[in-house]
């Protein structure tokens, strides 16, 4: 087997240790400042996740919102750059979608436009966006 093939997916949280993922997030540098816990509330929240793993570590992720009916919103896909183009975001969208059925998909992208292109997104005309006061700024 290929070293840097990921070895498994899981839809399951049961586990996953919060820690490591900011700290690979943080290699990789796609840290957007969530606490290991914040981390664990926003995907334990999710409508759906997907992890991938390699050797046990976390290589990979995606996650989905939705209100189970019409509209869904895919955020926090990524895999670790060692490694990419093996597929392994390819499958974990594969995987979030199988629960997506009937549904719009949205998501914002900078980076990966021809990523998400491949999968038979396509960019709307305007997309609009804020953060609602200051990002992860909550009143308790
Ligand atoms: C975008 C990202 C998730 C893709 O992950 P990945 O596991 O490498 O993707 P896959 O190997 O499944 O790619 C599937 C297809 O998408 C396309 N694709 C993926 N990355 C691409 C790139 N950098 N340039 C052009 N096409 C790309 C290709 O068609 C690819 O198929 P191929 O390798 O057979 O040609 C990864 O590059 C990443 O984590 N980027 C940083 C985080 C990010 O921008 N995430 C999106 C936030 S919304």
């Amino acid at each position: 087997m290929h070293e840097a093939l990921a070895e498994r997916y899981e839809t399951s949280l049961a586990g996953v240790d919060w820690s490591e993922m900011k700290a690979t997030l943080i290699a990789d540098a796609f840290d957007n400042g969530r606490s290991p816990e914040e981390l664990r509330r926003s995907f334990e929240q999710s409508f759906g996740a997907v992890i991938a793993y390699a050797q046990d570590r976390i290589v990979g992720t995606a996650r989905a919102l939705s209100d189970g009916i019409c509209n869904a919103y895919v955020v926090d896909v990524w895999t670790f750059t060692p490694y990419r183009r093996r597929g392994i975001a390819r499958t974990m969208m594969k995987m979030l979608e199988s629960k997506l059925e009937g549904q719009h998909v949205a998501l914002f992208t900078s980076e990966a436009v021809a990523f998400y292109r491949a999968l038979g997104f396509s960019e709307e005309p305007v997309g609009l966006s804020k953060a609602v006061g200051k990002w992860l700024q909550r009143r308790a």
